[in-house]
């Protein structure tokens, strides 16, 4: 048996540049895989183009004290994201705190014993492109602090730092940013730009059909070598390793059948795994069959669906040899590692267009790549996938055998893991993880016939059904297919497991239980405050002494969507005097009534709780509109009840949050 966890990678990455004969490397720091993906498509696009000698590498695989012995002729890429659920913070990403610690501290690793004003960094070039949603307030901290340190640290930058905002058109302002940084990089590299070749492609990746292969080590979806093994001893599940749960038990929240939203119980019995009321649990999700299909036809892989191939990176000094786990077959490629779901990006429409097969299909891909206004209609707000593309470029409907895959399996991000909010508490249920989730579905607005169903959520809604035994229609995606079965699905009860993972972080109750809390949860907003709630009355039941907890829950109807009403009528039954459920229904009445309407109406006692006994504010739930309407909300009732200035009053609510009193768990 191999050991638990990924083997150590050597971290010295100038000895790695060296021995491969490599002048540019780009670290990333990634959470959901974007940054990693820009990062190997700069490594490919400057290999290709310029010639430059690139390599990609996680900041976290690297022993980046050894920036300091940068050779001066190399250049240094990061790509950095922001994480976005703490707007008051702007985290790292998982990958990148140990570089964020290093880099942030007064006198890093590689400035010891060296004044900054020698500048410890001065042979270190390099270009910044940053990733973030400027939805959340620190937009882009990441990115910016380290272009910033490194600066400090006397580093040059190449050209300008680039800005990406996943709120509005990451994509756009990516593709933007890149030709100006190229051009500052060629001079710096002193590469003319005009004997650049742009040359034959060169594929990435080598498909092979296998003919012979251990039938018991293909990959149909799992993501390690542990899935595999039976019997093995228990690793340690983290995001590289996800614990295959069983679902106990599921059902449609929703009393109203227009929209969905199911409550799934997971069990993590003997896992080893455990969690807090707040905590964050990660499920990978499938492509939806249907979806699946019809990529394999488009792409004339339909009859060989089920042969076993490897794929493999044509450059060997590449860190990630392997794309996926192989051997695997074609339809699980698309069907478990691959997102197919999303809008196709511009970038791809114009890499397609050389291969379409009519000269109408060139100039129509040709044109949609060069033209962002029709790019944005026809095919991002569209939500046009590659599947869609490809069906309106075959003049028969046929199959275009002429689209290299391993040009897909390069420019197609990988499917990702999904975090959800628990909306459980280990204190009344400690094997048992529930998720909440609300099912999207929508209509285009440039494609109003259309209906795209969201990947993760709808497979969370066929699981859910399949368990239930209920039949759903063909027009929904279907979890069922005809193929061999994963580790995921026990043969003998047909049961699906979801392969998950625990994200701890810092949205959690007070230590002291007399503390009182506010919460903030429409929509789904409510899952982690079910768990909090739950806590809090699992302790109040117990006879302990609880503080006031509040819950402001917002939804359309009381019987439309009131997500777990008898539950929570239930549990402040028990919290008795100490518990307040305050509802706000926004579609009962013609006006609009919502949960901050709701905080002004309760000012006085929300003032109360917060600035006379030390109460904690929790936020959850949409981060662009409700979220920041809350924060406005409290900073007027500053001003009313605590007859601050609103510049007093803004600075309170800040210090709230500094102090980690006021906390959200907020998305976009
Ligand atoms: P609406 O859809 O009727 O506008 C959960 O989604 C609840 O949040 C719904 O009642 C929804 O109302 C409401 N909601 C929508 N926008 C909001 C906002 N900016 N602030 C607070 N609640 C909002």
């Amino acid at each position: 048996l191999k050991p638990a966890g990924p083997p150590k990678k050597n971290k010295d990455f100038l000895k790695r540049m060296r021995d491969t004969d490599k002048n540019v490397i780009l670290f990333y720091g990634s959470q959901t895989g974007t940054a990693e993906d820009y990062a190997s498509r700069l490594a490919k696009e400057g290999q290709q183009r310029f010639g430059l000698k690139t390599m990609t590498v996680d900041v976290e695989d690297c022993d980046m004290t050894l920036l300091d012995k940068f050779e001066n002729d190399y250049i240094a890429f990061f790509i950095m994201a922001t994480y976005g659920n703490t707007p008051s913070e702007g985290e790292p990403t998982d990958d990148a705190v140990d570089f964020w610690e290093l880099i942030t501290t007064e006198s890093p690793e590689f400035s010891e014993g060296i004044p900054v004003e020698e500048k410890p960094l001065s042979s270190l070039r390099y270009v910044v492109f940053a990733l973030g949603n400027r939805t959340y307030e620190h937009f882009n901290a990441v990115g910016r602090t380290v272009d910033k340190k490194l600066t400090e640290f006397g580093a040059s930058r190449i050209g300008e730092r680039g800005e990406g905002d996943d709120d509005g058109s990451l994509e756009e302002d990516f593709l933007g940013w890149k030709e100006d940084m190229w051009k500052a990089v060629c001079e710096a590299m002193q590469i003319d730009q005009s004997e650049v070749k742009t040359g034959d492609r060169i594929s990435a990746y080598k498909i092979t059909e296998l003919e012979t292969f251990d039938s018991n080590n293909v990959y149909y979806g799992e993501y390690n070598e542990h899935s595999l093994m039976i019997n093995s001893i228990r690793p340690t599940y983290d995001a590289k390793n996800p614990y295959p749960a069983p679902i106990t038990n599921t059902h449609d929240l929703f009393k109203s059948t227009i929209r969905n939203c199911v409550h799934l119980e997971l069990d993590i019995e003997g896992s080893g795994i455990n969690y807090e009321a707040g905590d964050h649990v990660a499920i990978w999700p499938m492509n939806a069959e249907q979806d699946v299909v019809r990529l394999l036809k488009i792409l004339g892989l339909w009859e060989k669906r089920d042969t076993v191939v490897s794929v493999e990176s044509t450059d060997s000094t590449v860190s990630k040899k392997y794309p996926f786990p192989i051997p695997t077959t074609y339809a699980t490629i698309f069907r478990n590692y691959l997102d197919i779901h999303i809008p196709t990006s511009r970038q791809f429409i114009a890499n397609l267009a050389n291969f379409a097969p009519t000269e109408e299909g060139r100039s129509k891909l040709t044109a949609l790549g060069q033209d962002k206004e029709a790019y944005r209609v026809q095919v991002s707000d569209a939500h046009l996938t590659l599947a869609e593309v490809l069906e309106s470029i075959s003049p028969d409907g046929n199959p275009l055998n002429s689209i290299p895959l391993d040009l897909i399996i390069e420019t197609l991000p990988r499917l990702q893991a999904r975090y959800y909010s628990i909306s459980s508490s280990p204190k009344s249920t400690p094997t048992s993880i529930h998720v909440t989730a609300t099912v999207l579905t929508f209509n285009p607005s440039t494609a109003p016939q259309k209906t795209v169903y969201g990947l993760a959520t709808n497979y969370l809604l066929q699981v859910s059904r399949v368990l239930r035994n209920i039949p759903h229609p063909e027009s929904l995606p279907s979890y069922l297919y005809s193929g061999p079965r994963n580790k995921y699905c026990d043969e003998a009860t047909s049961k699906i497991m979801l392969p998950i993972h625990v994200r701890h972080n810092n949205f959690k109750l007070p230590k002291d239980l007399k503390t009182p809390v506010i919460m903030v949860g429409p929509g789904t907003g409510i899952a982690p405050f079910r768990g909090f709630v739950i806590e809090r009355a699992h302790y109040k039941a117990q006879g302990e002494e609880v503080g006031d907890t509040v819950l402001f829950f917002g939804c359309r109807r009381r019987d439309e969507d009131f997500l777990y009403e008898s539950e929570l009528n239930e549990l402040f039954a028990t919290l008795d005097k100490s518990g307040k459920l305050i509802t706000a229904f926004s579609r009962e009445q013609s006006q609009k009534v919502y949960v901050q309407h709701k905080l002004r109406e309760h000012d006085e006692y929300v003032w109360d709780l917060l600035y006379n006994r030390g109460g904690y504010f929790y936020v959850c739930g949409d981060a662009k509109n409700m979220a920041r309407d809350v924060n406005s909300g409290l900073i007027q009732i500053a001003q009313l009840c605590g007859a601050m200035d609103e510049i007093t009053a803004t600075n309170y609510v800040k210090d709230l949050r500094s102090k980690g009193r006021y906390l959200e768990d907020v998305w976009s």
